[in-house]
């Protein structure tokens, strides 16, 4: 990679997909700055269930998110997103009452529109700081957030790999629920973007994933 060219990479796919995994270790390769914007949805949700919203109700949540202030903190090269001041624990944004609200909050178009441009500033953010580039993961990363991403790759695998996965991460998740509804939300759903690289993360290891991005990277990044 030339040292003075920034990258960014999108990396979008479903639930469990193996998104996570795969965009820290890129991250950790490459010494890319990493966003997890699925993290970004979980702490919205979070904090807005903490100030009494109901997620079957959206017409509440416009006032509520007006409440809300963000600003990130880098831990390592990971930029974390903090609502009012607060970084809540893995274990609160993975909780069973965010798993089941996370979807509806993040159909909300002024939910997506409250993140759209802290999610575009992260790519300043990361040149601030010195890196080469951002690795950024979501469903939409591709697609909306960043089109003109200069790698954009879309991870999926089968269902039984995805549940297997979530249960040894002992979690409690409705995978295939979350997708149907990340999926048939009007404002930019779960999809895989045309000029996306497919990658079947089920046959493979966490290594060969990030091998087979980073040949990909290395062949059209002279
Ligand atoms: O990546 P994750 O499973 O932790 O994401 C949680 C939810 O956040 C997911 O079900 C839909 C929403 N999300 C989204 O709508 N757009 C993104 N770019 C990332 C996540």
């Amino acid at each position: 990679m030339k040292p003075d060219s920034f990258i960014i990479v999108a990396i979008d796919g479903g639930a469990a997909s193996g998104k996570s995994s795969t965009a820290r270790a890129l991250s950790e390769r490459l010494g890319l700055m990493h966003v997890n914007t699925g993290a970004h949805y979980r702490t919205l949700t979070h904090a807005l269930l903490k100030a009494g919203a109901d997620p079957a109700c959206p017409d509440t949540i416009p006032s509520l998110l007006e409440s809300l202030t963000v600003e990130t903190r880098l831990q390592g090269a990971s930029a974390q997103l903090a609502v009012n001041d607060c970084i809540p624990k893995d274990s609160e944004i993975r909780s069973p009452e965010v798993n089941a609200a996370v979807s509806l909050i993040a159909a909300i178009p002024q939910v997506r529109e409250f993140l759209f441009q802290y999610q575009r500033n992260q790519a300043q953010l990361a040149r601030q700081e010195n890196y080469p580039g951002l690795v950024m993961e979501g469903r939409d990363i591709g697609s909306v957030i960043f089109p003109d991403a200069d790698f954009c790759f879309f991870l999926h695998v089968d269902a039984a790999t995805r549940a297997a996965r979530r249960a040894k991460e002992g979690l409690t998740d409705s995978i295939a629920e979350r997708d149907k509804l990340d999926s048939s939300r009007k404002t930019a759903p779960l999809k895989c973007p045309k000029h996306a690289v497919k990658v079947n993360t089920g046959p493979h290891s966490l290594k060969a994933v990030v091998d087979l991005i980073c040949e990909h990277i290395d062949s059209s990044h002279d």
